[in-house]
């Protein structure tokens, strides 16, 4: 990870300067500075480039003297927030290509939000190169650490500890979601959940023997057809003194195939992904741990892989839920709320959460509704929508609202069982949210689908493209905005 280090705001004399200025902003500080020691280069060159300071807007000036290799000066906008500041530290790391040595400023922003621009650097340098072993040095990112030049480096410094704390957690997130499926099985995902112990978190384990006894019908359905056996793993952060916790559950089909209802070869390699929610939920209680917050909370994730064989389930299996409601399988495909349906209730018994948010990379249909723009929000409580659609716009990592209704309910009616797990293709994201309220007791309860966000083919000024991490800010940020005293 791009290591920060916030320094004092003098101007460089080696290296390169990234300055962030907002439109229309009066130089001062290190702006006036640089153009001062440049002798006016900076200021003719964004006059000649028409330079506005409009958002994300960007001026290259190589070699302008005083000793500096080059200045980037990267827009803000009109009074820039966060989400603006977190945008133009992310443009100009890319801005400032192969340079070994920099700095970054913004004299017009404040400490929180220069952190918000230097979380942004970090998050856009994301790179998952575990499994390149040719790439020549010249093409390897060079810079190490950015100096951040504050006129309050302790103040700015104290803002980005816990921003540090959950990229920390966002970028195991976006690991585990980049790792290939024949390295990220159930077991290995288990056992990288195990290492949050060395933050403190408590870990366990539930392997097939023990999920068979206590009766995970549905997720056993799914798991039944691969040669890697399930897992599901609870993590509990206890860092609020107590009380009913917050519970976090996240769909880990580590390969989705489709099982017998078999998908097309064209982009089945995406499947990787569908493990996306559990990595959510894992890289969120890194983060709440990292940062050590005051909050009582549990992550489980539900681990399986959903493949065709001698052994999978049929469509037109009937199975037994851990709730005791039947499931008829029309659908292989349709797994994931049959993992999750034994998730919830199992978190349910035994933690009796307060409330509980479910996170998974569900269905196709949702893509078909909101693109890549927001991911799904369905709830059965008015409060926790807002507060959860609030804290992804606070964070840059939308939600749009979804309904739910008896109507929906009535397409997943079964001619053998207590329902089918598909409800056909109307409302397909719809239906899939309907299934999984029939394991919701009464109790407030989201579900966040979010096949369309896990995964980027396009950078985006602070998320390079490949996995997002999306939801480990969003939900981080929900936790501390209502439920940290
Ligand atoms: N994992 C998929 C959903 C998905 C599709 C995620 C594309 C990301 C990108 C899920 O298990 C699935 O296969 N859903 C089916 C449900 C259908 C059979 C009712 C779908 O969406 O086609
Ligand atoms: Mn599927
Ligand atoms: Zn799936």
């Amino acid at each position: 990870m791009l290591e920060i280090v916030f320094a004092e705001a003098h101007l460089p004399r080696s290296g390169a300067l990234a300055l962030l200025v907002g439109e229309g902003e009066r130089p001062s500080g290190l702006f006036q500075s640089v153009d001062e020691a440049t002798g006016g280069a900076v200021g003719r060159a964004l006059a000649a480039g028409e330079f506005k300071g409009s958002k994300n807007q960007i001026c290259t000036i190589l070699a302008p003297g005083a000793g500096l290799s080059r200045v980037v000066v990267v827009g803000l906008g009109t009074a820039p927030d966060a989400l603006a500041a977190e945008a133009a530290g992310g443009t100009a790391i890319t801005a400032l290509g192969r340079e070994s040595e920099a700095a970054l400023a913004a004299p017009a922003l404040t400490p929180s939000l220069l952190a918000a621009a230097a979380q942004g650097a970090v998050s856009r340098s994301y790179r998952f190169d575990r499994y390149r072993t040719r790439e020549k040095p010249e093409d390897k990112p060079r810079l190490a650490r950015l100096a951040v030049l504050a006129e309050d480096p302790a103040g700015a410094e104290a803002a980005f500890a816990p921003m540090r704390a959950v990229m920390d957690g966002a970028f195991l997130t976006r690991d585990l979601v980049s790792e290939p499926a024949n390295v990220l099985t159930p077991a290995v995902l288990a056992e990288r959940c195990e290492a949050l112990r060395g933050l403190g978190v408590e870990v366990e384990v539930m392997g097939p023997e023990e999920l068979a006894r206590r009766g995970f019908g549905a997720l056993l359905g799914v798991a039944q057809g691969s040669a890697n056996p399930p897992r599901v793993v609870t993590m509990r952060w206890s860092g609020g003194g107590g009380g009913q916790p917050l519970a976090f559950i996240g769909k880990g089909v580590t390969f989705d195939t489709g099982g017998i209802s078999i998908k097309p070869a064209a982009g089945m390699e995406d499947m990787k992904w569908d493990m996306a929610g559990a990595g959510a939920v894992v890289g969120l209680m890194a983060a709440l741990a990292k940062r050590r917050a005051r909050a009582e909370v549990v992550g489980m994730v539900g681990l399986v892989e959903n493949m065709p064989s001698a052994s999978a389930q049929r469509p037109g299996d009937v199975v037994k839920t851990l709730s005791g409601q039947t499931v008829e399988v029309i659908n292989t495909d349709a797994e994931g709320r049959l993992v999750l349906a034994d998730l919830m209730w199992h978190c349910q018994e035994s933690f009796n959460p307060r409330l509980m948010v479910d996170l998974a990379t569900l269905t196709g249909a949702i893509i078909i509704g909101l693109g890549h723009e927001h991911g799904g929000l369905f709830s059965n409580d008015d409060e926790l929508a807002e507060r959860l659609a609030a804290a992804g716009a606070a964070v840059g990592e939308k939600l749009w609202r979804m309904p739910l209704g008896d109507a929906y309910d009535r397409q997943l009616r079964s001619d053998i069982a207590d329902m089918k797990n598909v409800g056909g293709r109307p409302g397909g994201a719809i239906t899939a949210a309907q299934f999984l309220q029939r394991f919701v007791k009464d109790r407030p309860w989201a579900h966040l689908d979010i096949a369309g966000m896990a995964w980027a083919s396009k950078d985006a000024p602070s998320v390079p493209k490949g996995a997002t991490g999306y939801g480990v800010r969003l939900l981080d940020h929900f936790v501390a905005a209502h439920f940290e005293s």
